[in-house]
């Protein structure tokens, strides 16, 4: 490199750094006053959530390892499977679910839970919004069982019958309550007899409906109430995957309940809820087939 260059390198970069605090006060005036909109109510913005859910999703899996529970914490996302999958074993134990049926996973992600599935059932579907993930998932499926469609959960047009129907966090990012309680409707006809389980895991908000709106998140928290309005669930069971993160700090200081978990994911739901009152939590609804 010759001087010359090292002052044209120079200028230019001093250059850049101007166009990056340009750039950096234009984006926070931006988001201001996406946030002054959303905070003083008064227009109707149902169609930039809807944008703005849908470009987040779209985008969820390259930002995050675990794009389902937004996290890049390694540690959590094995806590979260591990607990999850338990909970599912054990509820197709309890339930006796037929092995040799055929599963539906809406709002699949990063189809961790859908391979689960696969080892549990003949057939499963795994279904998301997400495009680029769908398609990847399409690209390395090694599993002869596992189908993968990318839908949107309102135009969704599987025809068949499933002994076992995921709503794997799907209706937190849905406004409209009568729409959810149609798709709920729809669903629950897609199960194959009165011993097929439609189970649904939703974010839910302690004591009322929060809708929480930023420019690059949406969540509609419902509360367990108002889930009951939508169908007679048969069971409804708290839990605090969603708190993981909060888990890890309790095993930090508690490092001997952390072997208590590994050989037994379930029994973090004794322990959670005496630290996490009033927060968001984690639900489990099912119901069965008639
Ligand atoms: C909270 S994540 C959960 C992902 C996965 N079930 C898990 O537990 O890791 C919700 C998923 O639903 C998908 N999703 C959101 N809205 C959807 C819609 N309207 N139709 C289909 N999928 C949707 C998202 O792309 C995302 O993968």
């Amino acid at each position: 490199m010759t001087n010359e260059e090292i002052i044209r390198a120079k200028k230019q970069v001093e250059k850049i750094k101007i166009l990056e605090k340009k750039l950096a006060a234009k984006k926070e005036y931006l988001m201001n006053k996406v946030h002054l909109c959303f905070d003083e109510g008064k227009t109707d913005t149902t169609q930039a959530e809807d944008y703005i859910l849908n470009y987040f999703w779209q985008h969820a899996y390259e930002n995050y390892i675990d794009g389902g529970c937004m996290s890049n914490d390694l540690v959590a996302i094995e806590h979260r499977f591990l607990y999850e999958s338990s909970f599912f074993a054990k509820l197709f134990a309890d339930y006796k679910i037929d092995k040799d049926g055929a599963a539906l996973d809406f709002g699949c992600g990063s189809a961790k839970y859908t391979e689960f599935f696969a080892k549990n059932f003949k057939k499963v579907i795994g279904v998301d919004i997400s495009e680029s993930t769908i398609e990847k998932h399409k690209q390395n499926n090694k599993l002869d069982n596992v189908e993968y469609i990318c839908a949107n959960i309102l135009d969704c047009k599987i025809k068949e019958k499933f002994d076992f129907i995921y709503d794997g966090g799907i209706f937190t990012y849905i406004k409209d309550d009568l729409l959810v309680k149609e798709i709920i409707k729809k669903l629950t006809s897609m199960l194959k007899n009165k011993n097929s389980i439609f189970l649904v895991k939703e974010s839910i908000a302690e004591h009322k409906r929060i809708d929480y709106k930023s420019i690059n998140y949406i969540a509609y928290y419902r509360t367990i109430k108002d889930y009951s309005n939508f169908i007679n669930w048969d069971e409804v069971k708290i839990n605090h995957v969603k708190q993981l993160g909060w888990f890890r700090k309790y095993c930090n200081i508690y490092p001997e309940k952390l072997d208590e978990f590994y050989k037994n994911p379930l029994c973090i739901d004794k322990v959670v809820p005496n630290y996490n009152k009033n927060g968001l939590s984690s639900c489990f609804f099912i119901a069965k087939g008639k």
